[in-house]
């Protein structure tokens, strides 16, 4: 333990070597070579310890060589290399480089170049060109382009590193480096001129990013190419911090234009103190007061020209080129103050700015008052009036006016760096059909300051997508290795961080779509927009507040100035202050519009393109995030799409000099590229791995002949099983062995111990070879004896196969009749109970039973055939038992729908006849309940009509009483005279009616003379006519009847029936008097039944009645009621029979006459009144004699009895007749 060799975690140096001295529980004490702080001793985490190689000098190419893989081996084995010059590492197949800060000797030249061509990775030591030389070879073996990201922080050496392989390229497959690859390899001063620019980490530092592709044709040779640019630094172009420089273009010009040209462009005479976007950086030049070993501001302009000759820009253009640059430098200097003038509280240019202002007005070819009106005051359109508005013009304040002004210079130079970059296009051929490419990603790495911003956020969320690309790649790619050699490892999990990616580019609520939103307010804020992060994601493990940082500085940020982002690479905290302007790539529309439509200076006018239709005061808004989000989709896409190499740019020292490796800077980098996290991939899986055949090699030297002839797979096998290795640290795949991180290093130690351990290596390994041949033979043997056993029990089994095979057989081709058999047998038990079904059958018994028996002796038949028959095939036998069962189906169907039916119908005749005894039953009920009513309603009714009796018959003794006392004398004479009138009025027209009927009158009963009589007859008459409506004296008999039977008129009809009874009764009484022997009525027969002669129209009592009863008297029965009356009466002193009359109010209606052994006489009012009552109701004392009066129904049910019709009163016949 105390021997074990540790590396302890340093800020400085990042590790120091040391040795464990003590374990803690959760600390180590480790004992350290170098100090840390003021003591070698010290108490460390476990998680800052990590295991040393035994000899920590010793360096590997590829850092999974390593017996112990971790961030302290991987740092130590690169300084080392580094200390060696030897500045690119491998960690499998991606490559470590380190910035030597120096020219290496021949590391470039074009022997190395030729020395990597075609050579595998790995053969020769680590080199960008064996990247560039694999990518190549991959291309031409997978058939797909290839790309190079090449990653790492400012002055890392990423450009340098592109060159190399864009060299490398270019020199290998094209015809040393002929047209094409010349331009492909001009473009790069160009582009570094326009976009590169001294920074404090790097002279010559890339101030944007770029994807350039080699196209080659048919996989074999350079035919074109491609340049994408991304994100130019454009607030350089206005400031920069004082130890930095504006893009070196400025100072090429400056230093090293020709006099005339200067002279054009109003730089002559000028230094670089003179402007304002150089004056606040630092004004010195390359090769003058600064020196680098690449950068020379004289040497590079010429190169420059040279380059861009060599890119087919002609000096025109050329000229243009540099105007534009030139006019950025004047159009800086233009100045401005508050206008005192001015009500609105605009602003004027400096005066002593007036010249700049010119210069920048000629340069860029516009008016100079119109480019003065331009720069301070801006258009506005308002929404009303006319077509577009009314345009009018908003002075601006003086700092807005300066931020036109920068806005413009920074469009003018981006717009002129986005047109170098096509034009270099341009003059390389680029041919996307049947071409592979390789393409060289040179971005900014992963970066972070004291104070991030915009653009920090950018490129950092650029290498997030990166990073996410690289775990997919790496990680897949030594998965499928794993798959390859089928290791059966299982899936190997990583750090995902697109959480992260997600943060910032959701759509919609992403940091980004955040910040665009807030872009797009009235009044954006960056307070604002920075609470809105916040708030939009208070939990989230990658976002948090400014003071949630471990650095000082980012905690005193407030919590709406800034948000920390949890980047793979560590948390970096951002001020959001300038976000929402340098987002915004917008220009004033009328600067954009006066260089559009008025420049005269046509190159600029072209940069500026089409002027927008667009001319409100607004700022055209362009979002450099969401146009930067989507060029990084594509890219991505891109790269997808291509098999991919890593290059881990590490730069050694902030001092940017050669030899120094400040390892602390260096571990932080290398962890920053995901490196350390590839580690722990590697630990988790089998990083070392050798070929069988390269660990045959190596260790064939050690070992005895008869050793070492073995094949190299056995070899290793046998190698292993006689060291005793665990099967866990190792694995064989098909090619190679495979060993867990650090095992590799105990199978090398066992094989290098001294030569006595050695020597019973051999012999165990001998051992094991003969332990193994061995085994092969005992196995040989125990096979042939297993053999001969196999064939003795063979045989034995044969038989029992045999047997079984005929058995089998055998059930084969009788199964089919045996399971027939069984069919038909079955279906007897059916049958049987058919049978039984049929006998209960109550309709065609016969014809059932019938059919059963003819289908037993089918099945009979059928059995007789399969028994008789061995060979009858299954197919017979299955139509055979198919047809009896066709036909037990349909005799089971039909009889069992006979009994059905039969079973339902009987059903339903019971249901019937339930339901029949149920109504019978309900309407002997109802019948009871209505008779009961009935006989209720009657019982009632013969009450009321008993009442009525007695009611009448008291009233009219009272009347007949009444007569009797006051009448005296006079009234009998009273009575007396109206009788003998009366019988005069009736006499008369007896007459009339008797002349009618051809009849005689007999005037011998008159007591009266007939003269007086006729005379008093008329006045009565007269008298009795005065006060009625009709006068019916003149009519006829039968008019009068006519009239009764027909008229409507209830009044008319009243009164035919008083009349035509009148004259009835007078007929009766002459007919009676002139027919009758016994004429006087006798008041006899008070009790028993009434007698009723012979053509007499009621019996006596009825007419016994009609002489007290005085006519005249008001009638007490209302003229609309029905009365029906029923009297006994005896016919020749025994018969008995019995009278029925229905009055309709005073008058008869309907007379019946029931004779006891006669057929009863049935008479109706109108037709047969010569033979009916003639008297009115109340001169019959029917209503006062005790049980004459009957209800209706007792009169209405005889008549009916008898064959009576319906009786229609006349009242009636109005509303009938309506009907
Ligand atoms: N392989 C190398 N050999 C010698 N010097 C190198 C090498 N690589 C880089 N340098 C030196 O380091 C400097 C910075 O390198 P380079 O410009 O490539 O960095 P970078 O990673 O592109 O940085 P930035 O991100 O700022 O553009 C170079 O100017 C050069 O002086
Ligand atoms: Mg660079």
């Amino acid at each position: 333990m105390s021997s074990q060799k540790v590396w302890v975690s340093e800020p400085k140096e990042g590790f120091v070597l040391g040795f464990i001295i003590d374990l803690g529980s959760d600390r180590v004490t480790v004992s350290t070579e170098k100090k840390i702080g003021s003591s070698s001793t010290v108490q460390v985490p476990y998680e800052s310890v990590y295991p040393a190689e035994d000899d920590s000098e010793q360096d590997y190419d590829d850092n999974c060589s390593l017996m112990y893989l971790n961030e302290a081996t991987l740092l130590n084995n690169i300084r080392i290399r580094f200390n060696k010059n030897q500045i690119y590492t491998y960690i499998a197949n991606m490559l470590i480089a380190v910035n030597p800060y120096v020219d290496i000797k021949n590391l470039y030249s074009r022997e190395t170049i030729k020395r990597y061509q075609g050579k595998s990775l790995g053969t020769l030591p680590p080199h960008v060109f064996a990247i560039g030389d694999k990518s190549f070879r991959d291309m031409k073996t997978t058939k797909q382009s290839q790309s190079i990201i090449v990653s790492g922080e400012s002055g890392a050496g990423k450009t340098e590193s592109t060159k190399y392989i864009l060299r490398y390229l270019c020199e290998s497959w094209g015809s040393a480096a002929g047209p094409i690859e010349q331009k492909i390899l001009d473009a790069n001063p160009v582009l570094e001129s326009f976009g590169n620019a001294k920074t404090t980490r790097n002279n010559n530092s890339s101030r944007f990013g770029k994807f350039i592709e080699i196209h080659f044709e048919q996989m074999s040779k350079v035919t074109g190419g491609y340049i994408s640019h991304y994100l130019l630094e454009k607030s350089r172009i206005c400031s920069q911090s004082s130890s930095e420089r504006n893009y070196h273009i400025f100072y090429q010009l400056m230093a090293g234009g020709p006099s005339p040209l200067k002279q054009k462009l109003g730089l002559e005479g000028k230094t670089l103190k003179d402007f304002r976007y150089l004056n606040r950086g630092l004004c010195e030049f390359f090769g003058q007061s600064l020196s680098d070993p690449i950068v020379h501001d004289i040497k590079d302009f010429q190169n420059l020209e040279k380059s861009l000759e060599h890119l087919e820009i002609l000096a025109g253009d050329r000229l243009s080129i540099y105007t534009v640059v030139a006019s950025v430098l004047h159009l800086g200097n233009v100045d401005f103050e508050d206008d005192p003038d001015d009500t609105r509280g605009g602003c004027r240019v400096k005066d002593a700015t007036e010249s700049s202002l010119k210069l920048a007005a000629s340069l860029i070819g516009v008016d100079i008052d119109e480019l003065r009106t331009s720069l301070t005051s801006r258009v506005m359109q308002t929404a009303k009036g006319g077509l577009k508005g009314t345009v009018i013009m908003v002075p601006l304040k003086t700092y807005e006016a300066a931020n036109a002004r920068d806005a413009l210079a920074k469009a003018m130079y981006s717009r002129l760096f986005d047109y170098i970059v096509s034009r270099i296009n341009q003059s390389i051929p680029f041919k996307s059909l049947n071409t592979t490419y390789i393409g060289v990603l040179d971005i900014a790495g992963f970066e972070y300051f004291t104070i991030n911003s915009f653009e920090q956020f950018c490129i950092n969320y650029c290498n997030e997508k990166l990073q996410q690309f690289f775990n997919e790649r790496v990680l897949s790619d030594e998965q499928n290795l794993y798959e390859k050699e089928q290791l059966g490892v299982p899936k190997i999990e990583y750090i995902d961080n697109s959480d992260c990616i997600e943060l910032i580019e959701r759509n919609p609520r992403g940091i980004l779509s955040i910040l665009d939103e807030e872009s797009k307010l009235p009044k954006p804020t960056a307070g604002h927009f920075t609470s809105e992060i916040h708030k939009q994601y208070p939990n989230h493990f990658r976002l948090a507040l400014p003071r949630k940082s471990k650095i000082k500085e980012h905690r005193e940020i407030r919590d709406d100035e800034g948000f920390l982002v949890r980047h793979f690479a560590g948390a970096v905290c951002y001020s959001t202050a300038q976000f929402i302007e340098k987002n915004n790539d917008a220009l004033h529309a009328s600067l954009e519009g006066l260089v559009q439509e008025q420049s005269g200076n046509q190159f600029l006018k072209g940069l500026f393109g089409k002027a927008s239709t667009q001319v409100s005061g607004k700022l055209v808004y362009v979002s450099v995030a969401s146009k930067f989000r989507s060029q990084l989709a594509e890219l991505l896409d891109k790269l997808r799409g291509t098999g991919t190499s890593f290059i881990r740019c590490i730069k050694p020292n902030a001092k940017m000099i050669q030899g120094v490796f400040e390892g602390g800077q260096i571990l932080s980098q290398l962890q920053s590229a995901g490196m350390t996290s590839v580690l722990e991939l590697m630990q988790r899986g089998y990083p070392s791995r050798v070929q069988f055949s390269s660990l045959y090699s190596t260790y064939k030297g050690l070992l005895p002949p008869k050793l070492s002839n073995l094949d190299p797979r056995f070899f290793c096998r046998a190698l292993f099983k006689a060291l005793g290795l665990s099967e866990e640290d190792f694995k064989f795949g098909l090619t190679r062995v495979f060993f867990r991180p650090g095992k590799f290093k105990e199978f090398d130690q066992i094989m290098r111990t001294d030569p006595e351990s050695l020597k019973q290596m051999v012999s165990r390994v001998t051992k094991w070879i003969l332990h193994s041949k061995w085994k092969k033979s005992i196995y040989g043997a125990v096979s042939v004896i297993k053999l001969k056993n196999k064939i003795v029990y063979r045989r034995e089994n044969l038989l029992v196969i045999q047997k079984t095979v005929r058995m089998y057989l055998a059930k084969k081709k009788h199964r089919p009749r045996i399971q027939g058999l069984n069919r038909i047998r079955n279906l007897n038990s059916q049958v049987q109970s058919l049978e039984q079904t049929a006998q209960k059958l109550k309709k065609n018994k016969e014809a059932g039973q019938g059919d059963v028996k003819k289908l037993q002796a089918d099945l009979i038949a059928a059995t007789q055939k399969i028994k008789s028959n061995p060979n009858l095939g299954p197919k017979e036998i299955e139509k055979l038992c198919q047809d009896l069962f066709s036909k037990c189906e349909m005799l089971v169907k039909s009889m069992s729908q006979r009994a059905e039916s039969e079973r339902i119908a009987e059903e339903q005749e019971r249901a019937r006849k339930v339901r029949e005894e149920m109504e019978r039953q309900k309407r002997e009920k109802e019948e009871q309940e209505r008779a009961r009513i009935l006989e209720e309603e009657n019982r009632k009714k013969k009450a009321e009509i008993e009442a009525r009796r007695k009611k009448e018959e008291a009233e009219m003794a009272i009347k007949l009483k009444t007569q009797k006392t006051v009448g005296g004398k006079s009234e009998e004479d009273h009575a007396s005279i109206v009788m003998l009138e009366q019988d005069k009025r009736d006499t008369e027209l007896a007459m009339r009616l008797a002349a009618e009927n051809n009849a005689t009158v007999d005037y011998s009963s008159d007591s009266g003379s007939t003269g007086s009589g006729s005379l008093r007859r008329n006045n009565a008459v007269i008298n009795s006519r005065a006060g009625k409506k009709h006068d019916l004296s003149g009519w006829k008999y039968s008019e009068l009847r006519d009239t009764i039977n027909t008229s409507c008129d209830v009044e008319l009809l009243e009164a035919c029936r008083e009349e035509f009874h009148r004259r009835l009764k007078v007929y009766h009484a002459w007919k009676a008097r002139n027919s009758s022997r016994n004429s006087g009525i006798s008041a006899a027969a008070s009790r028993g039944p009434d007698i009723m002669e012979e053509q007499q129209r009621a019996p006596k009592s009825v007419y016994q009645h009609q002489h007290i009863y005085p006519t005249s008297a008001p009638s007490p029965t209302p003229s609309d009621s029905q009365r029906y009356f029923r009297i006994p009466f005896t016919k020749d002193g025994q018969n008995k029979g019995l009278w029925y009359a229905h009055f309709d109010g005073q008058f008869i209606a309907r007379q019946m006459e029931i004779p006891p052994s006669r057929e009863a006489t049935l008479l109706i009012a109108g037709r047969d009144d010569m033979q009916m009552c003639e008297l009115k109701l109340n001169e019959t004392g029917l209503t006062r004699k005790r049980g004459a009066e009957i209800l209706e129904y007792e009169f209405e049910k005889e008549w009916s009895k008898h064959g009576g019709e319906r009786y229609i009163r006349p009242a009636e016949r109005a509303s009938l007749a309506n009907k």
